[in-house]
Order: structure tokens, then C-alpha cells, then sequence
């Protein structure tokens, strides 16, 4: 998956060098990154000219807690490879005027030029990004409180329940949606209902990521394990054809 995963942000960059790149954290994506960093350290693929938007941080977390996600990028990723840092957004988790920047945030990806290729891991729950199931969705980068079965997801990363962050900020379904190129990556097998919900359930609020359906071009990389009920429907029914479906 990850070499797979690697190899398709690798082309993006190699095709155009000054790509901008949506980011992901958490467990899923991490052996891209690894796969990435060689690449680049064997000089396939250069980064100097890439421009990259993460998708969310945690709210309370300063930037060098080791379970933020700045941390989690440079540790994985930007330290390791010749990314300008100026090309490095991040949401703020702490700043003073979250409303003024959020729309900052909102602001760099457009005058960027909007996101060629973003990367998403997958919520159990269905969210992408930290767009959590609700009544309804926001279109702009936004603070958002985590639902308890995210907090519970999350926990393992973390020593104490207490140390939980219960708040995110994010960037909206807009950012996500208007990405030219959207590539989702899940594995496992609790994973495995989000995925089928996303492919082929009603496009609700409920499921954040079933609204992926309306994109032209969604790449999904899944292990068995995820793509397990989506197998399933597959053979009682056809799957849109717009979907590159990757089973590994
Ligand atoms: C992380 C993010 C989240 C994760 C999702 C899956 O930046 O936006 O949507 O992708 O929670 O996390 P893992 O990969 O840890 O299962």
C-alpha cells in the first residue's frame, strides 16, 4: 500500500514540480512517508518546489508535543526531505484568533492555486479529515469538536485519557472536495464499513466521506482487510467506474 500510495504522490511531483500537496497524518499513511523520504534521499523525487497543506492539528497541543501533528510531519516527513519550510502549512492548534485563521489558512491554499493532490486516511466513524459525522458539514477550515469515538480512537497515542485532545481544527470538505486529485488510503478491518459507506452508501452527512462520490477522481488503496464488505458488494453489484480501485 504504501509503496503503491508513494508512488502515485511521487509521480504528481515528478510531472509538476511545484504540485501542491494536501497532507495526512495518523498510523495509515506513515509507510508512505517512509517510502517518500527514499525516494527523495535517492534523488527520484525532488521536493524543493512543493507547497503542502495539512488537513488538521489537534487545539491545545503546542507545536513540539510529540502526539501533535506538527510533530508528526516533520518527525515523519518534512525533516527528512528538501521541502522548503516556507511551503510547510500546518493548521495552528493554538493560535489567539481561530476564526481569522482558519480563513488565512483558506486563503494560502487558494492563493496556491487550490490542492493538486490531497492525501486522506479514513475515520472508522467515516470522517476524512477531522470532519466528524454530523447534521451538517462545513466548507471552510474550521475548529471542530472530536466525537468521543474519535477521542477513543485517538487515545492510544496518548498515556492518560485527560491528555486527549476533545477539539481540531481542520481544514473543510470545500478544500477537500475542490483537490484535483484525491488519494485515500485505509487498512484494517475496522475500517472496512467506513469504506463501503463511502463507496457505496447514501452521500450523508453521517458519512463525511461518502461525499467523495461526487469527485472526479478519487485513487482508493486499500488492504483486504478494508476492502472486505466493499468485495462483497462488488460481486452483487458494479461499483461506479469513475473509482480506481487498488486492492492490495
Ligand atoms: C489525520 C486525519 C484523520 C485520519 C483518520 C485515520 O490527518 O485527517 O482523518 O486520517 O483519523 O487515522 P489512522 O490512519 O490513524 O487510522
Amino acid at each position: 500500500m504504501s509503496t503503491r500510495a508513494a508512488g502515485i504522490v511521487a509521480s504528481q511531483v515528478i510531472l509538476k514540480n511545484n504540485s501542491v500537496l494536501g497532507l495526512a497524518t495518523g498510523s495509515t499513511p506513515e509507510g508512505m512517508y517512509r517510502e517518500l523520504v527514499k525516494l527523495n534521499q535517492e534523488r527520484t523525487v525532488d521536493f524543493s518546489g512543493v507547497i503542502t497543506f495539512n488537513l488538521d492539528e489537534y487545539i491545545g497541543l503546542p507545536p513540539g508535543h510529540p502526539q501533535s501533528y506538527h510533530h508528526y510531519m516533520h518527525h515523519h516527513f518534512f525533516n527528512h526531505i528538501n521541502v522548503a519550510p516556507q511551503n510547510i502549512h500546518i493548521p495552528q492548534g493554538q493560535a489567539g484568533n481561530m476564526a481569522e485563521t482558519c480563513l488565512e489558512y483558506d486563503q494560502k491554499i487558494a492563493d496556491a492555486g487550490g490542492i493538486d493532490l490531497q492525501v486522506l486516511g479514513i475515520g472508522a466513524n467515516g470522517h476524512i479529515g477531522f470532519n466528524e459525522p454530523h447534521t451538517y458539514l462545513k466548507m471552510q477550515t474550521h475548529l471542530i469538536d472530536l466525537t468521543e469515538e474519535t477521542v477513543e480512537a485517538n487515545s492510544r497515542f496518548f498515556d492518560t485519557a485527560e491528555e486527549v485532545p476533545r477539539q481540531a481544527v481542520t481544514m473543510g470538505m470545500g478544500s477537500i472536495m475542490q483537490a484535483r486529485r484525491i488519494l485515500l488510503l485505509a487498512s484494517g478491518k475496522n475500517k472496512a464499513p467506513a469504506i463501503k459507506e463511502t463507496v457505496s452508501g447514501k452521500i450523508t452527512t453521517a458519512v463525511p466521506a461518502s461525499f467523495l462520490q461526487l469527485h472526479r477522481e478519487v485513487i482508493l488503496i486499500l488492504d483486504k482487510e478494508a476492502a472486505s464488505l466493499m468485495m462483497e458488494l462488488d460481486q452483487r453489484f458494479h461499483i461506479p467506474g469513475l473509482w480506481h480501485r487498488d486492492v492490495s
